[in-house]
């Protein structure tokens, strides 16, 4: 077991974006390189390893989590690794390809209402702790405040970067979720170099900024998924960030396309968020930043990559004019054949 966990968990590989980000030096840790293909396969193993360790699970047992998908998958490796039963809470907005998913990897779905606040009765959240609260033999996992979702950003990302970078690192941009992420690796980060500056990342919309500037919180909703939500979540650890940044949803989605026609990196809309953050921000050209690049692009056929929810919701991606005139050559060409076949 602990073989197989070695080989396919972490140790991701970091890449330099020198197209995107021509005279500058930035990174990308591309972290769909999980078992599942999402960063929060880290923090899922660590707190199911954790709770196991402390004699809190056992084999047979069942755990419950709220989840915008990846940490539900995360979670499914851990319960085949352990042999446990895993229900996960979503909301309603989540890309059906991760509910399929979910239910691929054999976790039992409860899909409430996006319209419900997270943590009021009737959201994600709400409903996870109440069925932990009725059911005494269901474990909650609660990443929202398990420490040892942190943990294993401190533990595994923030030493990978640490030597994949060779202790040479100015800048980090990480998005804000549970928090896990940017809190872990920023505090292992700063320990190694209080110099290194932490950046989060969230949508415009999101509350973490206004929270950081300690002004007031407003929420408002925006297409970034499994991040921002609309509270703050204890895993954000803010003595390790030194500011937090909004992106327009539309600079988010524009860059996946343009990540995947200069880098060849098909990544989901976070990392387009996180991506869009580094590019807007003024970094030093003598200076090297890392991105960490959450998820992968194919959990989002249904959103990032489908016309009409583009146009449905105003975000406008540009088709590269060689590629549109390629293929509307083929297409005339098909037609004046009469060879029957669509070009898309
Ligand atoms: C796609 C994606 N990006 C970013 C994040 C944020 O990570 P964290 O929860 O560690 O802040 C998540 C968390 O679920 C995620 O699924």
């Amino acid at each position: 077991m602990k073989s197989l966990v070695n080989a396919v968990l972490g140790n991701t590989p970091i890449i330099k974006l020198d197209t995107l980000f021509n005279n500058k030096n930035v990174y990308a840790k591309l972290e769909y390189y999980n078992p599942t293909f999402s960063i929060k396969d880290r923090a899922a193993f660590n707190m199911v390893k954790q709770a196991w360790d402390n004699g809190k699970l056992k084999k047979g047992d069942t755990i419950i989590e709220a989840t915008s998908g990846n940490t539900g998958l995360g979670l499914c490796f851990a319960a085949s690794v352990y042999e446990l039963h895993l229900i996960c809470t979503v909301f309603s907005d989540v890309p059906i390809e991760k509910i399929n998913l979910l239910k691929a990897f054999g976790a039992i779905v409860i899909i409430c209402d996006s319209k419900y606040p997270s943590s009021g009765e009737k959201g994600y959240v709400g409903v996870a702790k109440r069925i932990a609260e009725k059911y005494e033999n269901v474990y909650y996992v609660d990443q929202f405040n398990n420490n040892n979702n942190v943990m294993a950003h401190y533990y595994s990302t923030g030493p990978e970067i640490w030597n994949q970078m060779n202790a040479d690192i100015d800048y980090l941009f990480a998005t804000i979720g549970t928090g896990g992420t940017i809190s872990g690796i920023g505090k292992y980060l700063k320990e190694k170099n209080p110099s290194v500056k932490i950046i989060g990342v969230e949508p415009v919309g999101g509350i973490y900024k206004s929270h950081f500037n300690k002004e007031d919180e407003h929420y408002m909703d925006h297409l970034i998924q499994s991040i921002s939500d609309d509270f703050i979540s204890g895993n954000f650890k803010q003595e390790y960030v030194d500011e937090v940044v909004q992106v327009e949803d539309q600079h988010s989605f524009s860059m996946c396309y343009e990540a995947m026609r200069k880098e060849g990196i098909m990544i989901g809309t976070s990392s387009g968020c996180v991506l869009s953050a580094a590019r807007e921000y003024d970094i030093p050209a003598e200076k090297k930043a890392l991105c960490i690049i959450p998820d992968l692009g194919l959990k989002y056929m249904d959103t990032l990559f489908n016309d009409q929810y583009l146009s449905e919701n105003n975000i406008i991606v540009e088709d590269c004019p060689k590629r549109k005139q390629i293929a509307d050559d083929l297409r005339d060409f098909c037609f004046a054949k009469d060879l029957d076949c669509q070009v898309c």
